[in-house]
C-alpha cells in the first residue's frame, strides 16, 4: 500500500476536500484583484492543455473572446470542444492539438507539432489534471496521476523550453502557469526514497496523492522559475494558482453511487468554470503581473504558496530525481 505522507487535515479524504473547498468560498478577503481594466489578448498565442472540459474549456472560451488565438490541447473533445469554442466566443482563432499527457513516449511528438504548427506561445497554461479512483501504472510502470499531474508537465516543460524558445519573443515576457490546488498543503513532506516507484491506493487515499501530486508540481514550477530566470531580470513569468472548488467533471471516476450527490454538492456550492477561471486570466492577461515570477494565487487572491514548494534545495532535488527518471525510461525503452 502507498504511504501518503500527509497532515490528515482538510484535504486527506474526498469528503474533507470538498467541505474544505466550499468553506473556503465563503471567506472574504479584502486584497482581491479583479479583471476591469485588462489589456486585450489580441496578438496573444495561449496554450491550454485540458482544454475539453471544466475550467479548461472555460478559460479557453474567455481567451478567445478576449481576442488571443487559443491552441487548445487536448485528450477529447476533437473538432466539437473547439467548435463550441468558437462559437461561444465569436473568435476563429482557435485550433486544437491532440494530448494525452498519460502517453509518456508522445510527448516530444507533440511539442514539436505544437512548434512546427503554431511557433512557440505567448503563454501556456498548464491545467489539465485527474483525481485518479484508484492508483494505476502506465505503461512505463508510474502511477498514472503521478505522470498526468506531474511528470508529464516536468518533461513537456523540458521539451518546450529547449534551446532558448523565446529569444525572438519581442517585448512581451512569456508566461507559464500552473493550474495546482490548494491541498499542495496537505502532505509533510516529500517522499523521497519512493520517489516515482509505484505503489498501489485505493480511493480513500486518492484525494491525498492528488495533493500530493499537486506539492510536487509546485515545487516543480518553483524551480522552472529560478531556471529560467537566474539573471537580473525576469525572462519567463512562472505562476500558479488554485481556482477553488469548481463544478467540473473532475469527480468522474467517483463512485457511481456517489454521483447524484456529489452532482448535487457541485452544482450548488461549487463556482461554475465561468467564474472559476477568473484568476487564471489574470495571470495570462494582467499587466500588473508583467516582470513578475513566481506568484501564486488563490481564487482572486494572491497568496504564498506552502513553504515546502518554495524551498530552492527541494527544487533542484525533485529535478534531479525527475531528471533521472526520464533517463531510467529513456534507456528501459
Ligand atoms: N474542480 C475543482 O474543484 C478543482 C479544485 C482545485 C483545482 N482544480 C484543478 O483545475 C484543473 C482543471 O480541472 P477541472 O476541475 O476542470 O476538471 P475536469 O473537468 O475533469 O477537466 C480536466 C481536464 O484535464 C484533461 N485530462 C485528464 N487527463 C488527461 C490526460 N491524460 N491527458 C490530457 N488531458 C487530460 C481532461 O480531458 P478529458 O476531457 O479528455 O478527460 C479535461 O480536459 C486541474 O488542474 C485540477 O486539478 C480543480
Amino acid at each position: 500500500m502507498k504511504e501518503v505522507p500527509s497532515r490528515k487535515e482538510k484535504y486527506q479524504s474526498p469528503a474533507r476536500a470538498t467541505l474544505t473547498g466550499i468553506l473556503d468560498l465563503f471567506k472574504r478577503s479584502a486584497d482581491q484583484v479583479s479583471l476591469e481594466g485588462m489589456p486585450s489578448l489580441e496578438g496573444k498565442k495561449i496554450l491550454v492543455t485540458g482544454a475539453s472540459s471544466g475550467l479548461g474549456l472555460a478559460t479557453s472560451m474567455e481567451l478567445a473572446r478576449r481576442g488571443a488565438h487559443v491552441i487548445m490541447a487536448v485528450r477529447s473533445g476533437i473538432p466539437e470542444k473547439g467548435e463550441l469554442v468558437k462559437r461561444k466566443s465569436g473568435s476563429e482563432k482557435v485550433d486544437m492539438i491532440p494530448l494525452d499527457l498519460a502517453n509518456i513516449s508522445s510527448l516530444p511528438a507533440f511539442a514539436l507539432a505544437l512548434k512546427q504548427g503554431f511557433g512557440m506561445p505567448d503563454v501556456i497554461i498548464c491545467n489539465a489534471a485527474m483525481v485518479a479512483k484508484q492508483g494505476r501504472p502506465v505503461k512505463e510502470g508510474l502511477d498514472e496521476m503521478f505522470v498526468v499531474n506531474y511528470f508529464a508537465k516536468f518533461l513537456l516543460m523540458n521539451e518546450l523550453i529547449k534551446g532558448d524558445p523565446w529569444r525572438q519573443s519581442g517585448t512581451h515576457i512569456p508566461r507559464i502557469i500552473f493550474v495546482a490546488s490548494e491541498s499542495h498543503r496537505n502532505p509533510e513532506h516529500i517522499d523521497w526514497e519512493g520517489f516515482g516507484t509505484y505503489k498501489p491506493y485505493g480511493i480513500k487515499d486518492s484525494v491525498a496523492m492528488y495533493g500530493y501530486y499537486k506539492l510536487l508540481l509546485l515545487t516543480m514550477a518553483n524551480e522552472l522559475s529560478r531556471r529560467l530566470n537566474s539573471g537580473p531580470a525576469v525572462r519567463c513569468s512562472v505562476f500558479a494558482l488554485c481556482p477553488g472548488p469548481v463544478n467540473s467533471n473532475i469527480a468522474r471516476e467517483a463512485p457511481r453511487v456517489f454521483q447524484p450527490l456529489l452532482k448535487l454538492v457541485f452544482g450548488i456550492f461549487f463556482r461554475s468554470p465561468k467564474k472559476a477561471c477568473r484568476p487564471v486570466i489574470y495571470l495570462a492577461a494582467s499587466g500588473a503581473m508583467e516582470g513578475r515570477t513566481g506568484e501564486y494565487m488563490f481564487l482572486m487572491q494572491r497568496k504564498d504558496m506552502d513553504e515546502k514548494a518554495m524551498d530552492p534545495e527541494k527544487g533542484r532535488r525533485l529535478w534531479q530525481l525527475s531528471e533521472e527518471l526520464s533517463i531510467n525510461i529513456h534507456m528501459r525503452e
